[in-house]
C-alpha cells in the first residue's frame, strides 16, 4: 500500500515537472525561437508516440503519399517518419530530408547508409530559402517542425513555390510540443501564404492539416 502510494506520487510528480518545464519553454521561445538540439529529437522520437499516438504509416497515408512522388521533409529528426515515406514512394520515388542542423542530418545519413535505403536524399537546407527549384515537388511534409521556425508565413511561402500546381503541403503537430499552434493559427498561416485547407485529421493531442495551392491568391 505504501509503495503504491509512493509509486503514484512519483509518477503524479514526474507528470506536474513535464508539464511545468513544457510551459516554461514554450514561455521562453515565445520571445527567442532556436532549433532545438538534435538529442531532444530523440526524445520526441520515441517508441509510445511512434505505436500509440502518431503512428508513420498514418502520417503517411494521410499525407497520400503515392509511388513515384518526389517528398520534402523538414526536420526529419531521427528519421523514423522519413523511412516510412520511403516506403510509399518506391520504386521511383524520392523523399529529401531537409534539416538546418548539421548534427540531425550527419546522424541521419548514417543511419540510412547503415540500413541501405536507397530513396533519401539527406541535404541541409534552409526552409526559410529552400535550393529545390519552382514546382518541383509532389509533397512537403513538415512533423513539429513548422512551429519551431522563426518565420513560418515565409516557409509556407516557399513550400508553395517548390510545390507542383496538385501537390500538397502536409503539417502535423503534436499537443506536448512546446512550440505547438492551434489548428485555426496554422490555417491562418498557410491561407497568408496562399494555400487553402485540402484535408485535416486527429484529435486534441495530435493533428494533420493538408492544404493544397489557393484558387485565388490573397
Ligand atoms: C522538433 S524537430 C523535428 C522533429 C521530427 N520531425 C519528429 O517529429 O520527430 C524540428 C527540426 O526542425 C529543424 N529546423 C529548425 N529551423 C529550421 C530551418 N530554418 N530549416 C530547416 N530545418 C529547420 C531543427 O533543426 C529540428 O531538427
Amino acid at each position: 500500500m505504501v509503495l503504491f502510494l509512493f509509486l503514484q506520487w512519483l509518477l503524479i510528480g514526474f507528470l506536474l515537472i513535464i508539464f511545468f518545464s513544457c510551459i516554461l519553454i514554450r514561455i521562453v521561445r515565445r520571445y527567442r525561437k532556436f532549433p532545438i538540439p538534435a538529442m531532444f529529437t530523440s526524445l520526441i522520437d520515441n517508441p509510445l508516440r511512434r505505436l500509440i499516438v502518431q503512428k508513420p504509416s498514418t502520417v503517411a497515408a494521410q499525407a497520400y503519399l503515392k509511388p513515384g512522388m518526389a517528398v520534402v521533409e523538414i526536420g526529419p529528426g531521427k528519421g523514423s517518419y522519413t523511412i516510412e515515406f520511403a516506403k510509399h514512394v518506391l520504386p521511383d520515388g524520392k523523399v529529401f530530408a531537409v534539416d538546418i542542423s548539421e548534427k540531425v542530418i550527419e546522424r541521419l545519413r548514417h543511419r540510412i547508409i547503415q540500413e541501405e535505403i536507397p530513396n533519401i536524399v539527406v541535404k541541409i537546407d534552409n526552409a526559410h530559402a529552400f535550393s529545390f527549384g519552382d514546382e518541383s515537388v509532389d509533397r512537403v511534409i513538415a512533423i513539429a517542425s513548422l512551429p519551431e521556425i522563426p518565420d513560418p508565413v515565409k516557409v509556407l511561402r516557399e513550400i508553395w513555390r517548390i510545390l507542383k500546381p496538385d501537390g500538397l503541403v502536409s503539417l502535423s503537430e503534436l499537443a506536448p510540443d512546446p512550440d505547438y499552434p492551434r489548428r485555426k493559427t496554422e490555417k491562418r498561416w498557410a491561407k497568408e501564404a496562399g494555400f487553402e485547407l485540402h484535408s485535416e485529421f486527429g484529435n486534441w493531442l495530435v493533428y494533420q492539416l493538408n492544404f493544397k495551392k489557393a484558387k485565388n491568391l490573397p
